[in-house]
């Protein structure tokens, strides 16, 4: 019998990490959570509600309406992928636009939305059997995961991936833009009091610049395998 173990993949933006976090719950049948699409989920209820915006933001009602939004993951077989449900409306495309990734470090940054999000993802990784990814996973989320990986790529590499991405779907963005949001989520993301993305002294650290997403995954399956 193969046991069960937890997978925890952190590191910054437009990484790879989500890449190879489904690559992986694929081949092993285990479930995959993508953590940034629940602190994304959480911004666009702030951005729909009128609490955040270019020259504003009241936390404070944000803190109080927390009670009231529900986040779950939803399969969809189609996709391959479960897709993010924000009070029973499916909002997987909403919360990847440059708007919604110009705000969401403010909204990482509250202590109280990062104690519901974490107690929420400790309670669906109870069972092992998980990969997820973030920015606190190894560190605060489950300290105690049997592989942790910490992946980087320069920003450069980063910022384009993500532009080709965001055209992709037809956003008008420029290069520019992504280019400015990603090193300004890498400051934020890194210098924030409340669990700050680190590297845990026990993870592997990954520099994916120069690697294909095949090279990385089957590097990555050998860990795993020798752990399981
Ligand atoms: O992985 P992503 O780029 O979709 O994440 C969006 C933002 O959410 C990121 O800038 C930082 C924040 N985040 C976090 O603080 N902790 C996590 N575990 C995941 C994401």
């Amino acid at each position: 019998m193969t046991s069960k173990i937890t997978i925890a993949i952190d590191g910054f933006s437009s990484t790879g990490k989500s890449t190879l976090a489904k690559q992986l719950a694929k081949e092993l049948g285990y479930a995959y959570v993508d953590t940034g699409a629940m602190y994304r989920a959480i911004t666009l209820f702030a951005m729909q509600n009128g609490y955040i915006n270019n020259d504003f933001f009241d936390k404070e009602s944000l803190i109080h309406s927390l009670s009231f939004i529900r986040l779950r993951f939803k399969f969809r077989p189609e996709l391959g992928f479960a897709v993010m449900i924000l009070n029973d409306i499916d909002v997987e495309s909403e919360i990847r636009t440059i708007e919604v990734s110009g705000f969401v470090s403010k909204i990482a940054e509250i202590d109280e939305v990062r104690a519901k999000l974490v107690e929420q993802q400790q309670e669906m990784g109870k069972g092992k059997g998980i990969v997820m990814d973030g920015r606190d996973i190894g560190t605060v989320v489950f300290p105690e995961a049997e592989l942790k990986l910490y992946m980087n790529a320069n920003a450069q590499t980063r910022a384009q991936r993500r532009f080709d991405e965001l055209v992709s779907k037809g956003d008008t963005v420029t290069f520019e833009e992504v280019y400015n949001n990603v090193v300004e989520r890498d400051y934020i993301d890194t210098h924030r009091a409340n669990s700050p993305l680190v590297k845990a002294v026990d993870a592997i650290e990954i520099d994916n610049s120069a690697m294909t997403r095949g090279e990385q995954f089957s590097f990555v399956l050998d860990l795993v395998k020798k752990i399981i």
